[in-house]
């Protein structure tokens, strides 16, 4: 094996297409069923071995750059799971929104757990790194696979899904931030929305999936718009601007909205910025194990 002492990953956001609640379960969680979507809106790990111990460091003010990072304590655990005597400096260069319903932190931790295997025990299968993956945040697993996935349990049990993905996004992100806990502690179960059955066969086709797309339903959206309505403003003003669909991403505050070409998207994307709206122009992309 060569000697690597550093590395440069890249890690991704996701979008929820889909976001059901199913019930509340007794170890707190909730059960859910999520179609899960990679974006091209990604941040940047630099991993970097040191004598010992994990050291971080962020370009973003409100990213924690101390053991509340999700990286951070990936590597941390990481280390003390394979008895690992060497440390790690995580460098992170932030473009992802923080606690915005886009998952940076959980995508974060996945790269870096990746990052720590290529560095220092190249043999980990990827069940082990899949149960590390659990044990940080139940979104983390799904960055350490292909980029799309039906994501049930918590969010970790994840099935292999082939969904169309050749088209344009438009990203709002209000400026402020959602807690994840919250979202879901506010969730009332009865709002739950039953109607609209899903066939997850369908979705590979550009026709079906356009079609199937507007009935997708997030399950958070209500109680957080109710808290932020700018939340529904963004969606009026993306919906009447011709896109597919407009919804809330994770437990929010992000708005994404779903364009077939390009051009659209582009003038949109360019129209809407104002204020303290962070507007991104992205689209779907797979993840490179
Ligand atoms: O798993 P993670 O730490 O990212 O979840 C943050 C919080 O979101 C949990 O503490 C829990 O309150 C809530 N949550 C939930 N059901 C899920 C995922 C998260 O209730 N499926």
């Amino acid at each position: 094996m060569h000697n690597l002492d550093r590395l440069i990953l890249k890690s991704p956001a996701k979008i929820n297409l889909l976001l059901k609640i199913l019930g509340k379960r007794e170890d707190g969680y909730h059960e859910i069923v999520s179609l899960m979507q990679a974006i091209d809106l990604q941040d940047e790990i630099i991993l970097e071995k040191r004598d010992r111990g994990v050291t971080i460091s962020t370009d973003h003010p409100d990213c924690p750059a101390d053991e509340n990072n999700l990286a951070f304590r990936a590597a941390r655990l990481f280390l003390e799971e394979f008895n690992i005597k060497e440390g790690v400096n995580i460098n992170i260069r932030k473009k992802i929104p923080i606690a915005a319903g886009l998952g940076g932190g959980s995508s974060d931790a996945a790269a870096t757990l990746k990052g720590m295997s290529r560095l220092f025990a190249p043999e980990v299968p990827a069940t082990k790194l899949h149960h590390l993956a659990t044990g940080l945040g139940s979104d983390v697993p799904f960055f350490l696979g292909s980029g799309q996935a039906l994501a049930k349990g918590r969010g970790e049990k994840l099935e292999p899904v082939t969904i169309f993905d050749d088209y344009w996004l438009v990203l709002v992100y209000p400026g402020f931030g959602v807690s994840t806990r919250w979202a879901y502690e506010t969730f009332k179960i009865s709002l739950t929305k039953i109607k609209k059955e899903f066939n997850l066969n369908i979705l590979e086709n550009r026709d079906d999936f356009f079609k199937a797309l507007p009935g997708f339903d997030n399950d958070l959206e209500e109680v957080v718009k109710e808290r932020y309505p700018v939340i529904g403003q963004i969606e009026d003003i993306l919906t009447s601007s011709g896109a597919v669909k407009s919804s809330m991403s994770g437990s929010g505050p992000t708005v994404y909205s779903v364009f077939e070409q390009k051009p659209k998207a582009e003038e949109v994307a360019r129209k809407i910025r104002r204020g303290d709206w962070e507007v991104f122009l992205t689209q779907p992309i797979p993840v490179y194990v």
